[in-house]
């Protein structure tokens, strides 16, 4: 299968959240599920989403036992801000991060990536996130949040993926504002989109979806 690159419009959205609630649901549906984090920012001791996220792998796929979150990452940095500031150093090769995914695919069916930040988040200041997506032809899962003002982030981060041509299916993480969002922004999607979903209740169709396509 493709890997799966796991976006949201924002950092704090909700992407290591999604992702570890897609490993789930993948793995219940017997697909061997990997996991990488290509890059890593604000990490002191250890990355910690990268660790979240290979704690619920290992639970499921036995190939990924012997790995250390630093494994499943590329890059880490302190500074916990966008790739290109936080690698004061200017070390970062795109290169190593797709090699880094490679070595990972061989080790499951279904690799899932999760972003750092959201779609336009620079990695170097020529290459964005939304580059590596394009780049290796990843089916991507936008992750909106609920919050006021979600629906101009979630229509700005759909232009720039259609800009890009990268095919791409958007759930809400319904948790912030949950209460308004009824109100103040389930009228707009219910209007425009034939199709939505939320991650509490979608995620089982999307699994199969995903698999039914692949
Ligand atoms: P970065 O990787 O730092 O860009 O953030 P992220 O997009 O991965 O966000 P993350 O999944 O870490 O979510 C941010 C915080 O909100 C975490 O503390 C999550 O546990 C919490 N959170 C996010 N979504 C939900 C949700 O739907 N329910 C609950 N209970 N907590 C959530
Ligand atoms: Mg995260």
């Amino acid at each position: 299968m493709n890997p799966l690159f796991v976006t949201a419009t924002n950092t704090n959205v909700g992407k290591t959240y999604t992702t570890l609630k897609l490993i789930e649901s993948f793995s219940k549906e017997g697909i061997s599920v990997g996991v990488c984090k290509p890059i890593e920012t604000g990490v002191i001791t250890e990355p910690l989403d990268a660790k979240a996220l290979l704690d619920t792998v290992k639970q499921y796929n036995s190939a990924f036992q012997d790995l250390t979150p630093r494994d499943i990452t590329a890059y880490t940095f302190k500074l916990p801000a966008a790739p290109f500031c936080a690698d004061k150093t200017q070390i970062i090769r795109i290169e190593k991060i797709k090699t880094k995914i490679l070595e990972l695919q061989k080790l499951c069916d279904l690799l899932i990536i999760e972003g750092a930040g959201g779609l336009m988040v620079p990695i170097t200041k020529e290459y964005r996130m939304i580059d590596l997506a394009k780049d290796l032809n990843l089916k991507t899962l936008l992750v909106t949040p609920s919050k006021l003002g979600c629906i101009n982030d979630t229509l700005l981060s759909m232009e720039a993926l259609k800009k890009y041509d990268i095919p791409f299916d958007w759930c809400v993480n319904l948790f912030e504002d949950k209460h308004e969002f009824n109100e103040v922004t389930k009228p707009y999607y219910d209007a425009v989109f034939t199709h939505w979903w939320c991650l509490d209740k979608g995620i089982k169709s999307f699994t199969l979806k995903t698999i039914e396509e692949s």
